[in-house]
Parts: C-alpha cells; structure tokens; sequence
C-alpha cells in the first residue's frame, strides 16, 4: 500500500484522534535569518528537520526547538511561539532560548563534541569534558519543563523527542509525569559496545533513554548494538522475541524504522518550470554549458567524506584526462557547527583540496571542481539534483543519509547515476546504486568513470528501481509505521480510540 499525506491524516484521525502530538528537537524546522537588511524565513541544512516538518504538517501539534536564527526573536511574534509554515500554518513552532554558554557546553559541548563522534565510526575522537556534561543535563532539563508546559492532558499527549541531543529527556519526563506516552528517533548510528563504554556517562545515558515507551533506529544493526550496549551496561532484561527492554518493570520497544522523504514533493519540484529556469540560470552562471556534471551535497561535516571525495575527483582527472573540460564536480557545502576545531580543520581541508584540484587541471574558463558553501533552499538543491549527471554520496558513516533519496526523486527523467557509500543506511535500500568504498579514492574515480561511460539503459534500470523504492517507502510510510508501532503499545487507550482495524488504501 502507498502511505501519502491523506492517509496518514486518516490513520491519526482513526487511532490517535484527541491525542496532542508534542515533537522535540534540538533544531528548529524554520528559522529566522536577516537577508539584506530583512527578516527572512529559511529551512536549515538538517535531513532531520526537513524529514519531521512533513509529518507535523499532516497531524499538527506543537514542535519544540531551539531558537537558533539571528532574527528569531523578532519574527517570534507570539512571543517564544509561532504558527508554521509561514505561508500556510499548520502547526505551532515553540522556541526555547539557550544562553551562550549552554550553547557551548550542551550543542557544540556534549552533543557534538562527544556523542556526535562517538556514535559515527568516521576516526574523529569524541572529547568528554565534565561541565559540558552537567550542561548537557541542564538543558535537556529546561527541554523538559518546556515540553510539561505545553502538555494539556498527560493521559492524551505523545512526546515525539529526536536525535541524540536529548539522551536524558525522555527519562526526565516520564518521572514528571508518568501517564505522558514518550517516544524517541535517534538519527544517527548507534556504535557497539566497545566504542559506547568508553563514555564516561554511558550508563546515565542509556537510563536516560529508558525512559522512552518506543525508541526508533534507522536500522536493525543499531537497534542490535544498541540491545548489547544496554546488556552489557545496565542492569536490565532484553527481550528478544518483543524486540523490548525492561527495567524496574518498565518496557522500552527498540524498533527500526528507515527514514525517508517527501518523493512527490521531490518529483513536483523537480518537474516544475522553475526548476527548468534554475537549471538554464546555473548551466550558464556556473559555466556548464556541453560539460557532464558530478554532484556532491552534504553540511560540510566530517562524517561526509568530502576530502576524500575531492581527492578522488583529482585522481579522476590524472587518470581520466579525456574528461578534461568535460565534467566539472559541484559539491554544495553549507558550513556547519564551526566553533568546533575538527569542523574548523574540515573547512580548511575542504580549501585546499579546491585549491589543489583546480590549480593543477583548470583551463581557460574551465573549472574541474566548484565549491558553494552557503546556503540553498530545498527547490534550489533540486535544481542542481537535475544537473547532476553523477551524484557521489561517500559519507564515512551515516545513520541514513537523505541526500541519496531525495537525488533518485528528483531524477524524473530517469536518467543520472547515485554512487552511494556502503556505510550508511540508505544503502540498504538503494541497493541498485553503485557502491563505492569511501575510504578508496580511486575505487570512488574508477566509479565515477564507470557511471559516466555507462549506457543509459543500466543507468535507468537502476535508477527505476530505486525510484519505485523511494516512491513507496517514503516519509508518510515511516511516520505511519512509526504512529502505528505507538498505537500497539498497551499505553494508548485503545477502547476509547475506537481502535479497529481499518483499510488507508
Ligand atoms: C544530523 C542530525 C540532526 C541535525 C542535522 C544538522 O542530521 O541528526 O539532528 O539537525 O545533522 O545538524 P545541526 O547541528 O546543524 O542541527
């Protein structure tokens, strides 16, 4: 059966309606930014954020983030609250203020310093530091108390908290009030146990998490680490057969569930004439005119493999000179958490390979590799979706990465090529990619070759396949398998739900 909005909107109507629906996270899905002197409304670089926004649109509620846009307190008309999207308002957006310092210690401190890290497998060494700990708990308690102001009836409200920001939330919740049903995604991977013990908080955090009726993974293999850690670490019984933690006689369900995204709205955008437009407008503007374009799109984050993609992109060159003036590479890179050394350090790298590639093969008005690093709305992205003959996904660790889906859905002439890194989890999915090894530059230029030579039927064979993928398993999907894995928790009043078993074909 094909999930859309509609029948989602039916599913939280039949099962959950009266039930008020409170998401947490720690970016906002819209933020405020001064444009040319103006207030202007942006959707951040966050899959996650983008991801959610769809499904709050469909059940509406209240979504609580961090205020993090220059101009954020000014467009909060309603003082911390305001009505989103801007131009059709679904839901209510409630910002939460951090001081400077909470800033510090708990984001760029304890959640991206440490956890960030330690639960992405990409050789960047977490950093523990004891007052971004006690921070990190500060705010995960103001979270806390954000979230019980909102509630109306804890008997009917679901706490939908996201990412690792929030380890310790769902157990401050549930010992504030006990009937809230509090759910929890983690979007990154979760590393096994002898990565996870070397946190000197561990056992804190997975207490923390415990607190969760249902906590999600993307895929079954962190779902499996994250069983082990906890058995190894806390005294608690780990039921196989319910896929289940218990502690203390409470149950915590550990499911996986594959994020995906929007694919019509992908598709519309992709097909509009706007698209087409921008398409002319960045052929001509980026010089493009005749050449094959190769495609990179990710926050300038470690974890991506960026240098190790231009390093393969300057092997291509010296091992492919007939591509010479015929293919330029365009990596989109919105700078991202930049108070942190290693993001700083990536920054430079990302600097020097540009540098490097470009003074050793340009010509005339030729440019082997383009670098943009500010920032793009989604339509835009698209519009270089369209561009790009290749599309190099090599992220070194990824719990999903959906870049890659959102690549296939815009393909809507059934034409491009996806290499795709077998370290993330969308390669679990998109299994007619081509699979590149991230940490092998030349294996990712040889690909690229490879996807540049081959005939247009493979590629369209391939890339249909996983558009019908995509196309079907997309974000109303998750959000519905996620809602109803919730409906089936004894917690929800099934009684009073009318719960039956309908069709929302
Ligand atoms: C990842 C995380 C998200 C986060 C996003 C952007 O996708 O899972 O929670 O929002 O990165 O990072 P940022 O630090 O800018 O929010």
């Amino acid at each position: 059966m094909f999930w859309d909005q509609e029948n989602l909107r039916k599913l939280i109507e039949d099962r959950l309606s009266g039930y008020q629906i409170i998401l947490v996270s720690n970016r906002e899905p819209y933020m405020h930014v001064y444009r040319a002197g103006e207030v202007e409304t942006i959707v951040p670089a966050s899959g996650m954020a983008i991801a959610l926004d769809s499904l709050m649109q469909t059940c509406g509620g209240t979504w609580v983030a961090a205020g993090s846009g220059e101009a954020d307190r000014e467009a909060s008309t309603g003082g911390d609250t305001l009505m989103v999207p801007p131009h059709n308002p679904k839901y209510k957006l409630r910002r939460l203020w951090l001081t400077r310092e909470e800033e510090r210690d708990y984001y760029y401190g304890f959640a991206n310093s440490a956890l960030w890290p330690l639960c992405h497998l990409a050789y960047t060494r977490p950093r523990f530091d004891s007052r971004q700990w006690e921070t990190y708990k500060v705010v995960n308690r103001r979270f806390a108390e954000t979230v019980l102001s909102e509630v109306n009836d804890p008997r009917r409200t679901i706490v939908f908290i996201q990412d690792y920001h929030f380890a310790l939330l769902p157990r401050m919740l549930k010992e504030a009030e006990p009937s809230l049903l509090v759910s929890q995604f983690w979007h990154i991977p979760w590393p096994n146990f002898e990565i996870f013990r070397i946190c000197p908080w561990g056992p804190e955090i997975l207490d923390g998490l415990l607190g969760n009726d249902l906590l999600g993974f993307h895929v079954q293999y962190h779902c499996n680490n994250f069983f082990d850690t906890m058995d190894r670490t806390l005294e608690s019984r780990v039921d196989l057969e319910k896929f289940c933690i218990v502690r203390q006689a409470r149950e915590t369900r550990v499911l996986p569930f594959p994020i995906s995204i929007d694919f019509n709205r992908f598709e519309a955008w992709a097909r509009s004439a706007q698209t087409e437009a921008r398409l002319q407008e960045l052929r001509h503007s980026l010089n493009l005119g005749g050449l094959k374009v190769g495609l990179g799109v990710d926050r300038l984050d470690y974890t991506k493999g960026i240098p190790e993609r231009l390093e393969a992109v300057d092997i291509f060159f010296q091992k492919y000179p007939q591509y010479q003036q015929q293919f330029t590479f365009i990596q989109l890179g919105p700078q991202s958490r930049l108070h942190i050394p290693s993001y700083k350090d990536l920054n430079t790298t990302v600097d020097y390979w540009e540098e490097k590639i470009n003074s050793s093969h340009a010509k005339g008005r030729w440019k082997p590799v383009i670098i943009l690093k500010g920032h793009f709305s989604q339509e835009e992205v698209v519009a270089f979706y369209r561009l790009a003959d290749v599309m190099v996904v090599s992220a070194l660790h990824d719990g999903m990465n959906l870049v890659a889906k959102e690549y296939v859905a815009s393909r809507v002439d059934g034409d491009g090529a996806l290499l795709l890194s077998p370290f993330i989890g969308a390669a679990r999915e998109l299994s007619s990619a081509y699979i590149i090894n991230p940490y092998n530059p030349e294996e990712v230029a040889d690909a690229i070759f490879r996807a540049l030579e081959d005939s247009p039927e493979e590629k369209g064979t391939r890339l249909a396949g996983m558009r019908s993928w995509v196309q079907e398993h997309n974000i109303f999907q998750w959000s519905a398998l996620f809602l109803q894995a919730l409906v089936h928790l004894p917690k929800i009043d099934q009684q009073a739900n009318g719960f039956r078993h309908v069709s929302y074909g």
